[in-house]
C-alpha cells in the first residue's frame, strides 16, 4: 500500500517501502500539518526549487533523520556548501533510481531564487515511482504541453498539481495539465495559504470532470492506494 499525506501548501510525505518528503516546509507554513521534528525516519527528501515554501525544512529534517536530499545539481551543490552534515543526489532532468525508487527529475515553468536573490538551479517538478504507484509533484509551474509526454513515457497515476495561481497555474490551467497527463487520480495543492493564491478546489474539480477524480485533501489527510 502506497499512502499519501498532504502536510499543507506543496508538502506531501509518501510512504510505502520507502518514506519520502517532497518539498517539506512546515516551519511558518500557516497551512502545516506536521512539525520537522515529527519526522523521526526518512529516507529521501525531494526538493522542487529553492523557494522557502519549498525547501523549507527539508535541511534539518535530513540533518535529524538522515535522509538523502534529491535536488537539481546545483541546488544540492549550495545546500551542502551553505549547511554541510547533509547528504546530498544531485541530479538533473532525466531519470535515475535511488535507494530503489525511480525518480525522473522533470521540468517545471518557474523561478528558483535563493535566500541571496539569484537563481540557484531551475524548478523541476518529479515523478516518482513507489512500490508501482507513479506519483507526479508538478513543483510550482504553469501549465505547458510537454506534460503530456510525460503521462506518454511514464503513465502518471497520481497527479499533485498547484491549483492557486499568482506563482502557478491556476484551476483552469490545472485542468488543462489534467487533461494533458492523463492521471487516474489529481490532488490539488499551492492554495489557499495565503491570500493571493485563495481558491476553491471545488472549481477545479468541476472544470477537471470526467477526466480524472480529483481527491482534495485538507492538510493532515491521506489518500490511501
Ligand atoms: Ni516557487
Ligand atoms: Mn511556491
Amino acid at each position: 500500500m502506497v499512502k499519501i499525506r498532504f502536510l499543507g501548501h506543496a508538502a506531501f510525505e509518501i510512504e510505502g517501502s520507502k518514506r519520502i518528503l517532497i518539498d517539506p516546509f512546515l516551519t511558518g507554513n500557516p497551512a502545516a500539518a506536521a512539525k520537522p521534528e515529527d519526522f523521526d525516519s526518512v529516507d529521501l527528501i525531494l526538493v522542487t526549487h529553492m523557494h522557502g515554501d519549498h525547501v523549507g525544512d527539508t535541511v534539518e529534517i535530513a540533518q535529524n533523520t538522515g535522509a538523502k536530499i534529491v535536488a537539481m545539481y546545483d541546488i544540492a551543490n549550495y545546500l551542502v556548501e551553505k549547511r554541510r552534515n547533509i547528504t546530498t543526489v544531485g541530479m538533473n532532468y532525466g531519470p535515475t533510481e535511488v535507494d530503489g525508487v525511480k525518480i525522473v527529475q522533470v521540468p517545471a515553468w518557474h523561478s528558483s531564487g535563493g535566500e541571496e536573490g539569484f537563481m540557484v538551479g531551475n524548478a523541476c517538478g518529479y515523478i516518482v515511482e513507489l512500490d508501482g504507484v507513479t506519483v507526479y509533484h508538478a513543483g510550482d509551474t504553469f501549465v505547458f504541453k510537454d506534460m503530456e509526454l510525460f503521462g506518454e513515457l511514464y503513465g502518471i497515476y497520481v497527479a499533485l498539481l498547484p491549483i492557486g495561481g499568482h506563482f502557478t497555474m491556476g484551476p483552469m490551467e490545472a485542468a488543462k495539465a489534467v487533461e494533458l497527463l492523463k492521471p487516474r487520480y489529481v490532488i490539488p495543492m499551492h492554495y489557499n495559504t495565503w491570500p493571493p493564491i485563495a481558491k476553491d478546489p471545488e472549481e477545479f474539480k468541476k472544470l477537471v470532470g470526467d477526466k480524472a477524480e480529483v481527491v482534495i485533501l485538507k492538510p493532515g489527510e491521506t489518500f490511501e492506494l
